[in-house]
């Protein structure tokens, strides 16, 4: 299994940890791939939309935003991790996920998001999980990632030489239970949750070609895009 991992921060600390006990329980044969936030796409979306208006190939960002993209799209397994900072994912998150707004399914989304899966792994002293949960979960289930799983802990502490190891214990737990679901056998079908999002962007794609006619506007880039993947007529990005 192809795994890419997106580090939301540079700490080696309790996230970091969180992370490995991840690839531990995924097993370690695996080819992974990890990036590292801010190191690795030090740069805000300046917002000049040209990824809207044609695709990231032409992000000023490229440099940045083109070689993690590439390697989402290449893996199986997506893996995201943030601690919170003040109830949120890392600021530096938030902006490489905003290099990616385009791959929403609002615009043109990529089929190969609807067979992988992924997985968020975040932590706090104390609260902000859900909101991080939300923060990266949003980006993944609007690109269409077909399940998307999150593994959590409040640790009470911010040295992880000082976790309690009975919540190390339940971190390794919810590696365990992840990665047996990750892992298990089968094709990847998307959730309900992520269909449901298609076939709403399907409708809004239909009505906006619908108004764009009337007015004699050109297609847009994105109607171009879904029609050309059968997506209007039928075809959906899953099997
Ligand atoms: C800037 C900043 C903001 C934080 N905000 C919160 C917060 O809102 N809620 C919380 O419970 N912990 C908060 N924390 C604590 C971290 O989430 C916690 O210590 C986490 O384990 C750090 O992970 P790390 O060791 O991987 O850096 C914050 C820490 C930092 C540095």
């Amino acid at each position: 299994m192809k795994i890419i991992v997106i580090n939301g921060a540079e700490q080696k600390g309790c996230t970091y940890n969180m992370k490995e006990m991840f690839l531990d329980a995924v097993g370690r044969g695996h080819d992974v791939t990890e990036f590292t936030l801010p190191e690795d796409c030090p740069v805000f979306c300046t917002g000049c939309k040209a990824c809207f208006y044609r695709d990231i190939s032409v992000c000023p960002h490229r440099e940045y935003t083109v070689p993690i993209w590439d390697a989402i799209s290449a893996a199986d397994l997506i893996v995201f991790t943030s601690p919170v900072y003040v109830f949120h994912a890392t600021a530096q998150m938030k902006a490489l996920l905003d290099h990616y707004g385009s791959k929403w399914m609002a615009h043109s989304p990529e089929r190969q998001m609807f067979s992988k899966q992924a997985v968020i792994i975040t932590n706090a002293a104390g609260m902000g999980m859900k909101n991080v949960a939300r923060d990266i979960g949003d980006s993944l289930r609007y690109w269409g990632v077909a399940r998307v799983f999150v593994i959590k802990q409040a640790l009470f502490e911010s040295r992880w030489e000082l976790v309690a190891e009975k919540r190390k214990a339940a971190i390794k737990r919810s590696c365990a239970r992840v990665s047996s679901r990750v892992t298990a056998a089968g094709a990847v079908k998307p959730s309900i949750g992520v269909k449901a999002r298609f076939y709403i962007m399907r409708m809004a794609q239909r009505m906006i070609h619908k108004s764009q006619l009337k007015a004699g506007q050109p297609e847009t880039k994105d109607h171009l895009y879904w029609k050309e993947n059968g997506w209007l007529s039928g075809g959906k990005p899953w099997r």
